[in-house]
């Protein structure tokens, strides 16, 4: 049976593994020291909407044991294409946890669900924008990795919502 007073299932999955991947790229950009790869810049970086970029050292997973990663092993255009990665896969993740979010408002069962989801990615997207703006200042880094967590902790909520109980 499929209940029609909730949000589907299959949004919330597809909202989840954004998410994920999301925070997987965000990790990403902080392990390799990305977080200025575009000097302050945004929405452009280093003064362009396309600077130079080298994504297939930017996504090489293993480097083998023994390498000091202190301070970054990437040049800067491999550092500029996770970043960039990064900025724009956030305009995927928001468009649909927005549309998710929306849907979520719209039902009794689920409206304070939407509304924390709907908060927490807006909160998320403006302390990852000062990330860049302000110069990574240590408070709101740590704020943009709680929330990074919150707003997966709500979709989960928000899943759990909308399974319907075992019979
Ligand atoms: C839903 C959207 C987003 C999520 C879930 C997210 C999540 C994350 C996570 C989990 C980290 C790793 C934090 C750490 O290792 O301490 C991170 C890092 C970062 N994010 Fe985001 N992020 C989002 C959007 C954005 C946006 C729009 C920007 C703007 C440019 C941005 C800029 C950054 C920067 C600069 C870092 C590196 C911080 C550092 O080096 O400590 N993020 N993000």
């Amino acid at each position: 049976m499929h209940g029609g007073a909730t949000v589907k299932r299959g949004l919330v999955v597809v909202a989840l593994v954004l998410v994920a991947l999301q925070i997987a790229l965000g990790g990403w950009t902080s392990a390799n020291y990305a977080a200025f790869a575009c000097a302050t810049d945004y929405p452009t970086c280093l003064q362009q909407w396309w600077p130079q970029t080298d994504f297939r050292e930017a996504f090489v997973l293993w480097r083998g044991i023994g390498v000091n990663y202190e301070g970054g092993v990437l040049d800067g255009p491999a550092r500029t294409a996770i970043h960039l990665t990064h900025r724009w896969f956030a305009l995927l993740v928001a468009g649909h946890v927005l549309i998710l979010a929306v849907k979520a408002m719209r039902q009794p069962a689920t409206r304070n669900y939407g509304r924390a989801i709907a908060a927490l990615l807006v909160v998320q997207i403006t302390l990852g924008i000062a990330n860049v703006k302000f110069g990574l200042p240590l408070w709101n880094a740590t704020a943009h990795n709680g929330v990074a967590a919150a707003l997966l902790f709500a979709l989960i909520a928000l899943l759990a919502r909308t399974t319907p109980a075992p019979r």
